[in-house]
């Protein structure tokens, strides 16, 4: 008898020539773990990344060729991290993914956990820790990477890459003079599958430090994101994978 059951601790390296092709892998790899968990669990969790790379996997997955694909009802969204900006602000990662995905699939709001940004930061945090604890490890995390090899709001030197306890913190990013709320390492190495998305020439650099150079999270961020027993996957463009080593 086979035993449908938890995809085995891999890394996965899937290098696409161009955003449409990243997108669609994306897109048919977002669709098959959320088949999986509701079928095994009846939900799925998903965090969102932000940022604007996902804004085009978004609607795409809004679009008619997915939207039939998953049961939305059955799907619970929370956000990697926030800008501590209103929700309506351009900088809002809340609203570039209720502009691109969540309005047009017409989520309900009770399926939406924001980070309240209304709140003092370290209160937002602390709210959406209750909100992470509440739902238990989630199913999938997506993420971006910046150019200095961040990921969610985990950025180079900052105090949340050294919290082991807490799965959300305001974290204090110098460079942008603001807090930023974000999952720890803890929140989202508990998932069962984590998903970075990344494309763009400017981030070869960063690509190659984090899957290739030498274990710095202090400098490098994205090497901190090492799932517990779930999977990881990055999906690139060709651009952004052009200083990765000849495979
Ligand atoms: C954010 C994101 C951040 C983002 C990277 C890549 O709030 O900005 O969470 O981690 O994923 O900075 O951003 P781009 O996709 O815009 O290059």
């Amino acid at each position: 008898m086979v035993v449908r059951g938890r995809i085995p601790k891999v890394r996965k390296i899937l290098i696409r020539n161009n955003v449409d092709e990243l997108n669609t892998t994306a897109a048919g790899l977002v669709i098959a773990i959320a088949l999986e968990s509701i079928e095994l669990r009846g939900k799925f969790s998903i965090a969102l990344a932000g940022g604007s790379t996902p804004r085009s996997l978004y609607t795409l997955l809004a679009s008619d060729n997915y939207r039939k694909k998953i049961d939305w009802s059955k799907v619970t969204f929370f956000f990697g991290d926030e800008r501590n900006v209103p929700p309506d602000s351009d900088e809002s990662n809340f609203r570039m993914a209720n502009e691109s995905l969540l309005s047009p699939l017409g989520i309900r709001s009770t399926k939406v956990n924001r980070w309240k940004t209304e709140l003092e930061p370290v209160n937002a945090a602390a709210e959406y820790e209750v909100k992470l604890e509440e739902n238990g490890p989630l199913d999938l995390v997506l993420l971006g990477l910046g150019p200095d090899a961040h990921t969610a709001s985990l950025f180079p030197h900052t105090h949340a890459l050294r919290e082991k306890e807490k799965l959300a913190v305001a974290n204090w990013v110098e460079k942008f003079q603001t807090n930023r709320l974000t999952m720890t390492y803890t929140a989202i190495n508990q998932a069962r599958d984590v998903m970075f998305l990344v494309a763009g020439q400017e981030k070869s650099d960063a690509i190659a430090a984090v899957l290739e150079g030498k274990t710095r999270v202090e400098e490098f961020p994205a090497q901190g994101i090492k799932p517990t027993s779930g999977s990881l996957t990055w999906v690139i463009d060709e651009p952004a994978s052009s200083k990765l080593k000849p495979s």
